[in-house]
């Protein structure tokens, strides 16, 4: 089938990539906003991504979602045009092409953020912990600080990872010190009004190892993975008190919604389209 001419190209970057949901992500807000767009998903080689995102602009695409596991190769292909937001993720998932350049930004911090507004527990003057310290947990640390939260501590299974990080972040903000802190998963204990689950261990059937005691009462336990059925870490922290958990889907839907933005310049309206994928992927 062909593309009509007058839908602009869009896509999703990825290895793999068949499981992506992001094509019926911009597909709804494609039809809420009333603008014509194609949305691929596009099986870039583990040794290819570079070649794969100059054919998609040689070809007319005029954006390009990226995920797993190129995010730190787009940051280094947009480096010249790069903005705060993906500079302080050191990762990029969001690219376009403006007066003849790439330029890049990450918009999963954004994600999350709008997600916990979403979910009634804004992270303004909360005490949040944030479990992991890869690229995922990466993303969202200055966001989470910069939406005003009152202290940030980031704890990991390698202790050192998280130092690392921490190290890393105050670089970037160093008026951040007095409320960010690092440890190991010994070093998790609470309370805390928000714990956020950024390592892959939902991807396997264990949760990362918390001591009791982390949740405040009314506390919020966020996983950044999303299943059909709760994760090993909602189903943890609901035998050790939080008081609501959430998986990612959300946030999945949030950061297509501020690429969408930074694409089309119309604000879709996240939770309709949120609706609608869970009802498609576990109804
Ligand atoms: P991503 O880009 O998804 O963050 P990553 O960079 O490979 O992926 O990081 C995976 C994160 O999940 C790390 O923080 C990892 O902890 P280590 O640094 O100690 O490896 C964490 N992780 C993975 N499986 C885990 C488990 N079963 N328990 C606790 N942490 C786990």
């Amino acid at each position: 089938m062909t593309t009509p001419l007058s839908f602009k190209r869009f896509g999703v970057a990825g290895n793999p990539i068949a499981h992506s949901r992001s094509p019926f992500i911009h597909e709804a807000f494609a039809r809420q906003t009333g603008i014509a767009l194609h949305y691929d998903r596009i099986l870039a080689p583990l040794d290819g991504f570079a070649d794969a995102v100059q054919a998609f602009f040689q070809q007319g695409g005029a954006g390009l979602n990226v995920t797993v596991p190129f995010k730190e190769q787009a940051f280094a292909l947009a480096r010249d045009h790069l903005s705060a937001r993906a500079r302080m993720a050191g990762a990029v998932n969001t690219l376009w092409m403006e007066n003849g350049h790439l330029h890049g930004c990450n918009t999963d911090g954004l994600g999350l953020l709008n997600d916990l507004e979403r979910l009634g527990h804004g992270p303004a003057g909360k005490r949040i912990l944030l479990v992991g310290a890869g690229g995922a947990a990466r993303g969202v640390v200055l966001p989470l600080l910069d939406a005003g939260c009152a202290t940030l501590r980031v704890v990991n299974r390698t202790a050192e990872r998280a130092a690392q990080l921490l190290a890393h972040v105050l670089g970037q903000a160093p008026a951040a010190a007095p409320r960010l802190s690092a440890g190991g998963l010994d070093q998790a204990a609470g309370p805390w009004d928000i714990v956020i689950n950024a390592t892959s261990s939902s991807l396997g059937d264990t949760p990362p190892g918390l001591p009791a005691g982390c949740y405040a009462p009314g506390a919020l336990a966020y996983d950044m993975v999303y299943a059909a059925q709760a994760t090993p870490f909602m189903l943890q922290a609901r035998a050790q008190g939080a008081a609501r958990t959430a998986d990612g889907l959300g946030m999945l839907v949030g950061q297509a919604a501020a690429s969408y933005a930074i694409w089309h310049g119309v604000q879709p309206q996240v939770e309709p389209v949120l609706e609608a994928l869970r009802q498609a992927l576990y109804t």
